[in-house]
This record gives structure tokens, sequence and C-alpha cells, in this order.
């Protein structure tokens, strides 16, 4: 390693991923270490919190230090420790927050507490070297659905986000009401392959005045009623057929409110994240209507859309070289909103 170099140890246990990366001058990944837990929560059909905590706490110091040894540095090397504290579960995040403090205390390296959301949107400047704000940036995990400007490093504004229900978690919902088990997202993605989206017509949420916010509950009861009406009417269900009609309904919603904001706004870069930004159908529809405006479009590699410290550890790097600091009061806030500090 050079002098020079900025070495993030970085660290997330927002929800139900153990994780831990080495990343250096913010956009080069030298570990990415992540432990998860679905296999354990698909027993309760979800995540349990609980249980989540205490997973987190079995795991943490192993992720850490299997992270360091993939970057093949120590704790010398090490510039600054960057942890997720905020928004997510408060015992998950917690543990996450404590390690990251007790190995600033030890070490005297500096701490620097980054929200989720921001780690989301930043794993877009992992592999996309040329990217740099301003862009625009739609954000869909399973807990957030965000339409987001990026004006600069860390300098976020919102244009719309969910009134209701993320756009992960209905699909979340769906799979588990068509008998898929959680989670939902990448098995409705697979099994949309092969089903018809124009089979069934489910609705597409228009929400009030604002162009830009979001609704899915709505469709998530017409999947649901749908579902209820077959069955009483003995109708066999073609679970491919609702798979590819409902993703069909979230992506059109998705792009149309995503590229008018664009459009309105002027960009010429629109960047996608969250553990959503991974689904296969949703890319290729972003990616064919991009192409169409003359609009660069930008997304992680899957294994940095959904749940990693790899994307913490970018947006802790910017938010480092901004001079960013934070103290030992540093705590998980679950409900953290984005552009708050
Ligand atoms: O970003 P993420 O890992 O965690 C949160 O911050 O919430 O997102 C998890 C969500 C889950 O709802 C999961 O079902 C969804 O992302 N997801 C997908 C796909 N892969 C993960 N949704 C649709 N298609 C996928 N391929
Ligand atoms: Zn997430």
């Amino acid at each position: 390693m050079e002098n020079k170099d900025v070495l993030i140890l970085a660290i997330e246990s927002s929800c139900d991923e153990t994780a831990a990366a080495v990343v250096k001058n913010g956009r080069e990944v030298l570990s990415n270490v992540i432990s998860s837990q679905i296999a354990l929560h698909t027993l309760y059909g979800g995540v349990v919190p609980e249980i989540a905590s205490r997973k987190h706490i079995e795991k943490i110091n192993q992720v850490i230090e299997e992270a360091l040894e993939e970057a093949h540095v120590t704790m010398d090397d090490i510039t600054a420790i960057a942890v997720t504290y905020g928004p997510g579960l408060v015992g998950a995040l917690l543990v996450g927050v404590s390690a990251a403090k007790a190995i600033s205390f030890a070490t005297g390296k500096p701490l620097i507490g980054v929200h989720h959301i921001e780690g989301h949107i930043s794993a877009n400047y992992i592999e996309n070297k040329e990217l740099e704000p301003p862009f625009a940036c739609l954000v869909v995990s399973g807990g957030h659905t965000h339409l987001v400007v990026v004006n600069d490093y860390g300098e976020y504004q919102i244009l719309g986000r969910t009134r209701d229900d993320a756009a992960g978690e209905a699909f979340d919902k769906v799979a588990r009401a068509i008998g898929l088990g959680y989670p939902g997202g990448p098995k409705i993605d697979k099994l949309s392959k092969e089903g018809n989206p124009e089979a069934i017509h489910f609705p597409r949420a228009k929400v009030g005045e604002s162009n830009y916010d979001f609704s899915f509950s709505g469709l998530k009861s017409a999947v649901l009623n749908y579902l209820n009406s077959c069955e009483m009417k003995n109708i066999e269900v073609n679970r491919a057929d609702v798979a590819a009609s409902f993703q069909k309904a979230v992506i059109d919603v998705l792009v149309e409110h995503a590229l008018e904001a664009v459009k309105e706004y002027g960009f010429h870069k629109f960047a996608i994240a969250g553990g959503v930004a991974s689904n296969s159908s949703l890319r290729e529809a972003f990616e064919k209507e991009c192409a169409k405006r003359r609009i660069d479009f930008y997304h992680p590699s899957p294994v940095y859309c959904t749940d990693n410290a790899a994307m913490i550890g970018v947006a802790g790097y910017y938010d480092y070289m901004k001079g960013k600091r934070d103290g030992y009061d540093l705590n998980a806030v679950p409900n953290l909103r984005l552009g708050e500090r």
C-alpha cells in the first residue's frame, strides 16, 4: 500500500447480512465479505429481528477478520472505519455500530457513520469509474423506494418516495402469496421468465399530485384479490403468469416515474441501486428506455445491489474526504432519513 492510499474498513449489519469490506481510494474493492442469514430467516418467511441481532453478534468479528485477510492488509493499514448507523433494524444496526466504535477506540482510527441508502447509491461508483455526480438515482430495496437526485458526493435531494410498501416488500409479499417463499424478489425474477407479463392486467398506481411518489400496496392487494377470486371460482392459478404480470406492473411504474423525473430535470445520467436493482427485467427495461432517450444508464452488479459492506466503504470514503467524523456517541438510528446527519 502506498502511504497516500485511503483504506476504509466498512461494516454493514442493518438487516439480515453481516458484512465487512475493505475499499481503497473510494472505488477499488479489496475485499467484500458477506455472511447471509437468509437460510435462517426463510424458516420464518421473513426477517426475525431478534434472530438477526443474535446472528450478527456471532458473526461480526469473524467477518471483519476475513475482510482484512482477503484484502491482504492489517488494521495498521486502515485509514478509517465506516459503519452503517441507519436506517434498519435497531438491534441489528447496534451490532455493527458497537463493533466499529470498539475498533475505532482501540486503534485510534477515525469513525464514520454511513447512511445505508447512501451506501446503496454509492455502489454505482465501484464498477462505473467514470460516474460522478450530478445524476439521478432510483433506489429500490426491501425497505425503501426513493427517487433521488445526487447533487454531489454526500448531497442528496429526494424527489419521490413510496407512500406505503417498498418495491422489494411488494415482491416479497406477492412471492409469499403465490408460495415462493422468502426472499421473494429473486424467485419472482426467475419464475417470471416462464410467464406471460401481459396475461393479467394489474393496476399501475398513480399517486396524488406528485409524479414521483410511488405506491405498491394497491398492486399487492390486486394480486391477492386475483388469487382469491381464482380460488373461489376453482380456476387453477398460473403462478408464472402472476409473477410476470406483477413484475411488469412494478417495472412499468418505476420506469415511467424515474424517467419522467430524469427528463424534467434534464439529467443525462441515471442509475439504479438496492436489492430490486438486481432484477433482470428491470435492468432490461431501463437499458432499453435509456438508450431510446440517449441517457447513460448505470447499475451495480447484483452482489453490490443487495446489502454489502463495500458500498458502505465507498460512501464512507467520500464522507472521510469531506472531513466527516463521528464520536463514540454514534448511535443506531432505525428511521434515519437521507440527507440527515
Ligand atoms: O437492498 P436490499 O438487500 O436490502 C434492503 O436494504 O432492504 O434489498 C432486499 C430486497 C428484498 O425485498 C428482495 O426480495 C429484493 O431486494 N430483491 C429482488 C431481487 N433480488 C433481491 N427483487 C426483485 N428481483 C430480484 N432479482
Ligand atoms: Zn439495503
